[in-house]
């Protein structure tokens, strides 16, 4: 009886965690030589007025040790097939959704082929500049208020390196290494501190173009840009030129084309006027060609700056820049089937 109650302890206490452990407890209570088959054996020499208890009372733990032993097998047995069922290597894969172009990167794409069209080759350079490719080369003096044109983000300990504030950095960059004629766009990201609205951000981007030839004159430079607007807007489009301002141009101007958003009747975009200025543009100023090592006297040009977001707004008339830069994914899908 005293074997009993020991072998029915041992049996509680016994941890199956792994297959060698349900192997060990088989051998221990099940086998032909455990001592629960022993104490089986014993039943016929039990004295009679015992022996029924005792017979019952054996027969039942060995039950015990059997179903406990049935059910960890299963237990175990059912673990080695989720773990295998997790690697079945014969499952379709789940589909991936594809990606659309941002607009933004849709649009100077565009460009860069209307212009390839016609003979320019797109340049690009670093968005964190010096002083000198940004404001110095570019004709803008050291007091000169129309630094203050552009709200610059100078980095804290370099007060002469900047995030530039103008794609323009690049037509200085393309003359110190080219020489004429030179026909080159350049697109990229651009920095200023400004607060955000919804027509303007601190990032956006611009595309720079320079043509620098013999003989480039003024109406070639408004030739040029007709024929840009028209292949971006369509045939009907009209241009207007403004007299402006830059440094680095000679005379300067800024080109508008008519609101296709509104149509020329007045909306946001276009400040109630028809009109949205798309670029700045101008004959380059001859300082700016000496300083970047051209002669001035043989060579002339004109250069533009697009602003790459106004135009994307005109294209797929959304009236807001920080669509463009909140990616979210309920508007970029809308460009998925855009022409690429
Ligand atoms: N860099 C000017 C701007 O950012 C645009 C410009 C480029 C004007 C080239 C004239 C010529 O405002």
């Amino acid at each position: 009886m005293a074997n009993i109650d020991k072998i029915r302890d041992d049996l509680e206490n016994f941890k199956i965690n792994v297959a060698e452990d349900l192997e060990r407890y088989r051998l221990h209570f099940l086998s032909k030589k455990s001592e629960l088959q022993t104490l089986l054996s014993e039943i016929k020499n039990v004295p009679v007025e015992e022996r029924k208890s005792f017979g019952q009372k054996v027969n039942e733990l060995k039950k015990r040790a059997q179903a406990y032993f049935d059910e960890q097998m299963e237990r175990l047995e059912s673990a080695v097939q989720t773990q295998s069922s997790s690697v079945d290597v014969t499952r379709p894969a789940t589909a991936l959704e594809l990606g659309s172009r941002h607009p933004i990167s849709i649009m100077m794409d565009e460009v860069c082929r209307i212009f390839e069209r016609i003979g320019f080759t797109t340049v690009s350079g670093p968005d964190i500049e010096d002083d000198w490719h940004i404001f110095t080369a570019l004709n803008f003096a050291e007091e000169h208020p129309a630094r203050d044109m552009q709200d610059t983000f100078f980095i804290d300990q370099k007060p002469d390196i900047a995030l530039r504030t103008h794609t323009s950095t690049l037509q200085v960059r393309t003359m110190e290494k080219q020489k004429p004629p030179i026909r080159v766009i350049c697109p990229g990201r651009v920095f200023r501190n400004e607060s955000i609205t919804s027509r303007a951000h601190c990032i956006f981007h611009q595309m720079e173009g320079l043509y620098i030839d013999e003989n480039v004159s003024f109406a070639d430079m408004k030739q040029t840009l007709m024929y840009f607007a028209k292949q971006m807007f369509g045939e009907n489009t009209r241009i207007r030129l403004r007299p402006s301002y830059f440094p680095f141009t000679e005379p300067s101007a800024e080109m508008d084309v008519s609101c296709n958003i509104c149509g020329g009747k007045g909306c946001a975009l276009c400040k109630h006027t028809g009109w949205v200025e798309i670029l700045g543009c101008g004959m380059v100023d001859p300082n700016v060609l000496e300083n970047c090592g051209i002669d001035s006297k043989k060579y002339t040009g004109f250069a533009f700056g697009l602003g790459i977001e106004r135009m994307t707004m005109l294209k797929y008339k959304t009236d807001d820049i920080r669509l463009y830069f909140e990616n979210d994914v309920r508007f970029l899908q809308q460009f998925s089937s855009a022409k690429i």
